[in-house]
């Protein structure tokens, strides 16, 4: 397999090279140099201060369209927020945090590449800017800027229309090949509640109100620190009790935008609200917990469970869908039962 390595600095050449030859071609590009247009397919790794932006500048014009490599791993020393964040928006499919870490991610790849379709070869546009939106309002929300809600708004419409056109099926597929941790989380639980809302011939209006919650339902785990967010397995006590804050920290962040909705709002803060009162934050019963919130919260539930994770594989579809049947008491059991061909034909 073919790996580019784009870098801004001409050391790391040859450490990657002694680290991935001859099992791997390594073709080495350093920015700003007289930079070649990569025209042969392959993987794509970039090494680079994402911090400075003459390098920036120099990888976007490498990256402009770039359709024949869709794999790209971006290496982001000691996972800084905003350069994660920096290296979704310049279009990364993966990242590491090491070097090192780029060997097995590499092996990944090519079992990946060897067992999909072809038609899944090709990215999904909505997807790139999808991530892109996701990336843009979470650097900006950890940077203490407000986003742009018409970023969210677009990307949900994309969402909407990709469904639409190719049906959840190849939505999740293309999602779970192509991003990871939150973003991967997001653009899931949008795709399933919109795939659900079609599928149950919700009104165009409904669709895309419910869109936008999904779009917008975590946004609070932008506030949450990455080593929490990201950790691998299990989260202890006190981590848990901080990561329970996001749907108050989301819902305050929303509260202060005028063109945001009491229903995006309400979504926002109680998606994790159960109908016996068993959830948080407000610990709210059946009587308070609207429709939206309900198709919300199975939705998200579904989209964790079937998410693709670095320490676990993704759970089957069928599976998923039984968990959901049987948490009695705590979703809407006429909307887990209309879900149900939608989680698993949709
Ligand atoms: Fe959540
Ligand atoms: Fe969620």
């Amino acid at each position: 397999m073919l790996v580019h390595f784009v870098t801004d600095e001409s050391t790391k050449i040859p450490a990657i090279r002694a680290m991935l030859e001859p099992q791997y071609c390594v073709e080495p590009q350093l920015l700003g140099v007289g930079n070649q247009k990569i025209s042969a397919d392959g993987v794509l790794i970039v090494d680079a201060d994402l911090r400075k932006p003459a390098p920036v500048e120099a990888l976007k014009l490498v990256l402009k369209d770039l359709h024949c490599v869709s794999e790209k791993l971006f290496v982001v020393q000691s996972h800084l927020h905003h350069m994660v964040a920096q290296a979704f928006a310049l279009g990364a499919t993966a990242v590491v945090s090491r070097p090192k870490e780029v060997i097995p991610k590499l092996v990944q790849i090519e079992a990946t590449q060897k067992a999909a379709r072809p038609a899944a070869a090709e990215r999904s546009p909505a997807i790139t800017s999808g991530a892109a939106a996701f990336a843009s309002m979470f650097a900006a929300i950890r940077e203490g800027k407000l986003f742009m809600l018409s970023d969210a708004e677009s990307a949900t419409s994309e969402i909407i229309h990709s469904i639409e056109e190719k049906g959840l099926s190849a939505w999740l597929d293309d999602v779970r090949r192509y991003h990871q941790g939150t973003f991967q989380h997001c653009l899931l639980v949008t795709g399933i509640a919109v795939g659900f809302a079609l599928d149950i011939k919700f009104a165009s209006a409904d669709v895309k109100r419910l869109g936008l919650a999904a779009t917008l339902h975590d946004i609070g785990k932008a506030r949450i620190p990455l080593a929490i967010l990201d950790k691998p397995g299990r989260l202890d006590a006190d981590e848990e009790a901080i990561m329970k804050r996001h749907p108050v920290i989301g819902y305050e962040l929303l509260r202060a935008l005028p063109e945001v909705s009491p229903e995006i709002l309400d979504g926002v803060r109680h998606h994790h609200e159960y109908l016996d009162g068993s959830g948080y934050p407000d610990g709210l019963t059946a009587p308070k917990i609207s429709d939206l919130v309900r198709l919300l919260t199975i939705s998200d539930i579904f989209a964790a469970l079937i998410e693709q994770r670095p320490y676990r594989p993704p759970m089957a579809r069928q599976d998923a869908y039984n968990i959901l049947c049987s948490m009695n008491g705590k979703l809407e059991p006429s909307l887990v039962k209309a879900f149900r061909n939608s989680a698993l034909r949709g």
